[in-house]
């Protein structure tokens, strides 16, 4: 079996870091015409040069729309919706109208944003691949995590229903659950809970092994092959799909590690 998204148009946001930017690699080398945006702009220039790059800020609506009359002029196969922030590591009484504000904006309205703006296209072709990114908290409950986990639960309703609405379009809609993605983002996220809940970095390290049943971290690079694959004719009749590349998550919050 080998993948290919020769002729495909895709386009991924938050891609100049982590799973994005794995996945714009990935699909790049697998023939896609690849476009991109970040509000970091300092890795663009580490790409191919014929990956196009949008400096946007998906959280804002004008700015989005401003991007895709531009992806309207190329055209538009594959929507990934990566971009997202981890939010506040707080106990819910702690958080900020803003804090809360400014997680659902980057994680739930910029995946509305961009979807709106790329059905439209793929109502036209009668084809199209949405993909979102989920996680584990999209699925589960998780202490001190409530504005990530309130955003990625909506994420995971959005491809449910949009699945349904548009799979008479032949549009497919389907969710990735990534586990703990080694990288900067998780380290992030690990010494933020180990402040939070005064605990030792290692032992938060160690409970989100635990949480999961194959006691493992993945890479980017394990998440964007199954985006690829989803997004290739591989995939033409998987869509409403919730697919955990995660080494089966048990439990984010394994309390008895905690206490
Ligand atoms: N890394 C993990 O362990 C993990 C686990 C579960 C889910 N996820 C999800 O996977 C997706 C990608 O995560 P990642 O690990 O690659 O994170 P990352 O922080 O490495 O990359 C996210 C990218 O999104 C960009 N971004 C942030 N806000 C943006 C905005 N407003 N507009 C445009 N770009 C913006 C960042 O600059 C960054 O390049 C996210 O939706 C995240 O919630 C990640």
């Amino acid at each position: 079996m080998e993948i290919s998204l020769e002729g495909k148009r895709a386009f991924i946001s938050g891609a100049a870091n982590g799973i994005g930017r794995a996945t714009a690699v990935s699909m790049h080398k697998l023939g896609a015409e690849v476009m991109i945006c970040d509000i970091d702009e300092e890795n663009f220039s580490s790409f191919e040069n014929d990956i196009k790059t949008f400096v946007c800020d998906v959280s804002d609506s004008s700015v989005v729309d401003q991007m895709f009359d531009q992806i309207s002029e190329v055209g538009l196969d594959i929507l990934v919706n990566n971009a997202g922030i981890a939010g506040p590591t707080k106990l819910v009484e702690n958080i900020t109208d803003q804090e809360w504000r400014e997680c659902m904006a980057v994680c739930i309205d910029s995946q509305f944003y961009c979807t709106r703006r790329a059905v439209p296209i793929f109502k036209q072709q009668q084809q199209g691949v949405i993909i979102n990114l989920i996680s584990g908290a999209g699925i589960m409950g998780y202490p001190t995590r409530s504005p990530y986990v309130a955003a990625k639960w909506a994420v995971t309703g959005l491809t449910k229903s949009l699945a349904m609405e548009l799979g008479p379009d032949n549009i497919r809609v389907n969710g990735i659950v990534p586990g703990n993605v080694s990288g900067d983002r998780v380290e992030r996220v690990i010494y933020a809970h180990a402040e939070a809940e005064n605990l030792e970095p290692e032992t938060v390290r160690k409970m989100y092994k635990i949480g999961t049943s194959m006691q493992c971290f993945v890479e980017p690079e394990e998440i964007a092959e199954m985006i690829c694959f989803l997004s290739s004719d591989y995939g033409k009749h998987i869509s409403g799909q919730i697919v955990g590349i995660d080494g089966n998550t048990e439990t984010l919050y394994p309390r008895s590690l905690i206490s």
